[in-house]
């Protein structure tokens, strides 16, 4: 059967590894089966970048690698959040089932706070209500994200049951975090600890050339090397295995797992394979990326048509909402 699925990407950088595996390659699989909506969020970009000189350069970026990744404007669509006004109305009127204390104990909140405490705006705290926004005004029932979403789907789930439950009515089907075929990714940055972001200024990206890509790795936070057999993997080494593993052949993967057991690895080999096997998957990429970049044209024409199509759902959605809560004209 058919799925609605949705999902978004901030327009706050580069689209890096975690995009691509946690998000990203969900996407381009997910298109040819379902009804898929994939957007640029620039209104959550907001919530951290208020003001950026290149804001529309940007959301321009991303969505030249969403196509230059395979994302298909006949397939699937390709649209800007802030293109869609529906999304910002509907907004408005979910806002009111979300309690601020529900809100306040967010995990990414939270992690918010602690990092900007001189811009703790109020569209960080409804982060997940505009999130949930985005999924529910399509009648989502998939949303492919990465680990560090899930508590924002539940979420979702939980603002859709408040208003199916307080206005007695069946509307918004619960939607639910999906990665293809597995659990929900993470990738590690190369810096020791914690996952790769755009922020964390750790990220190997898409657009990266060839020789960024193989010193960035080659900087990539290492150890000694075991010296026991069957020694546990302190943090940074298994993060070169989770990447190893998105990227590179079980086999590839096994033989560097042997090496680490048996205390015959060399670091220099493994990120050598690592980097041969990232720039395998991305370098393709990032020729279509410098490609499509140079043809604003057809960049201009995925946006226009991809917004005139989610309006034509979103504008449904929300005057049936409206009209459940009460909205009647004059
Ligand atoms: P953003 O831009 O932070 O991340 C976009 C997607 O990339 C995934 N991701 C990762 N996955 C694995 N490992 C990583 N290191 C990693 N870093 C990022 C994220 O899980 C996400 O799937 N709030 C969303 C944007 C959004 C959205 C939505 C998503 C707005 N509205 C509606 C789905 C549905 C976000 O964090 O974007």
């Amino acid at each position: 059967m058919k799925d609605i699925v949705v999902s978004g990407i901030r327009s706050t950088g580069n689209l890096h590894l975690g995009n691509y595996f946690g998000a990203l390659r969900n996407f381009i699989k997910m298109q040819d089966e379902n009804n898929c909506f994939f957007f640029i969020a620039d209104l959550h970009s907001l919530t951290t970048h208020p003001k950026s000189e290149d804001f529309h350069a940007k959301v321009r970026q991303v969505l030249a690698e969403y196509l230059a990744a395979g994302l298909d404007p006949d397939k699937a669509t390709i649209f800007v959040q802030s293109d869609v006004p529906e999304v910002s109305e509907l907004y408005t009127l979910l806002n009111m089932l979300a309690p601020v204390g529900e809100l306040e104990r967010t995990v990414s909140f939270k992690e918010k706070v602690r990092k900007q405490p001189d811009n703790v705006n109020a569209g960080l705290l409804t982060y997940p209500v505009l999130m949930a926004t985005d999924i529910l005004i399509h009648h989502a029932t998939k949303v492919p994200v990465g680990k560090d979403q899930e508590q924002h789907l539940e979420m979702t789930r939980m603002f859709a049951r408040r208003f199916n439950s307080l206005y007695e009515s069946n509307y918004f089907p619960e939607p639910t975090a999906y990665n293809f075929g597995t659990e929900l990714v993470k990738i590690p940055g190369l810096d020791g600890s914690g996952k790769m972001g755009k922020s964390e200024g750790n990220g190997l990206y898409l657009a990266d050339d060839e020789a960024t890509i193989r010193k960035k790795v080659k900087r990539a936070v290492t150890d000694v090397g075991p010296s026991v057999e069957n020694a546990p993997m302190p943090e940074a080494i298994q993060n070169l295995f989770t990447i190893l593993e998105a990227v590179s052949a079980r086999d590839t993967v096994d033989y560097f797992r042997d090496k680490y057991r048996s205390c015959e690895i060399r670091y220099g080999d493994l990120k050598q394979q690592l980097a041969d096997d990232i720039c395998r998957v991305t370098l393709p990429i990032r020729e279509r990326i410098l490609a499509i970049t140079s043809d604003a044209n057809y960049i201009a024409k995925v946006a226009r048509e991809g917004a005139d199509r989610a309006r034509s759902s979103a504008s449904k959605t929300l005057s049936e909402v409206k009209q459940i809560m009460g909205f009647k004209p004059f």
